[in-house]
């Protein structure tokens, strides 16, 4: 069984570089849904339940050559697919909204794009793990890569195995989610997040209302 539908639900994705502010712009349209009376639940990846939990520790923390691009790339989809079945998924179908700090795009862009893995291959697992089932709306945060790394330094964590890469690699990245926005047009919003908090979550909010509520 690949999902467990119908979802009544919507699924909205957040995704973009290190750095660009989707954790806070999250957090702040979770509260503009429920001033629209929505009931939504916030989440994100890698993580978002138990299972994947255990596995975000797994992937983030540690030296950067401890996985390899596939290695990587499995255990992301393993994550993922446990936040599917035991969280969006039934959230969906009870008729919440869910919120998703990062989903798959993110693999595509980090994974394909910055280590080089490649479109095809990721597809692939993509195909396997997740099928036809997608977000009904994702913004990409955008940025100049170093400004996001810049904004990351002041961060004290030690989950900084993806920070720690080289500016090229986010440079390849972004250039992933650009890939990603075209292809996409439908689903997918490219949003200027070099501009203040507010400006963008208005952005947000607007798209949001035009796409998704009745
Ligand atoms: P996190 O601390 O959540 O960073 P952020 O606040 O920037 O989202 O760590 C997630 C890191 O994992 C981030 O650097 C992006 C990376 N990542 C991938 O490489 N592939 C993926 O599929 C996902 C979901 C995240």
């Amino acid at each position: 069984m690949q999902q467990d539908g119908p979802f009544t639900g919507k699924f909205i994705t957040l995704e973009g570089g290190d750095g660009s502010g989707k954790s806070t712009q999250a957090k702040l349209l979770s509260e503009y849904l429920a001033s629209q009376s929505i009931e939504s639940i916030l989440t994100r990846e890698p993580g978002g339940a138990p299972g994947a939990d255990e596995i975000r520790e797994l992937i983030l923390t540690g030296d950067p050559e401890r996985w390899d691009a596939i290695g990587e790339t499995l255990l992301f989809y393993a994550s993922r697919r446990n936040h599917l079945r035991l969280t969006i998924w039934p959230a969906l179908k009870a008729g919440k909204w869910v919120l998703s700090d990062r989903f798959a795009d993110s693999t595509m862009a980090y994974q394909g794009y910055g280590n080089q893995l490649g479109v095809e291959a990721v597809q692939k697992v993509h195909d396997f793990s997740v099928g036809t089932f997608k977000p009904d709306l994702t913004f990409i945060l955008d940025m100049p890569a170093e400004e996001g790394l810049n904004r990351t330094l002041d961060r004290t964590h030690n989950e900084d195995r993806f920070e720690k890469m080289d500016l090229s690699f986010h440079e390849r990245l972004r250039e992933g989610f650009h890939a990603i926005g075209s292809q996409n047009p439908d689903r997918c919003v490219m949003i200027d997040a070099t501009r203040p908090i507010d400006e963008v979550q208005a952005e947000l909010r607007a798209e949001t209302k035009k796409r998704l509520l009745p």
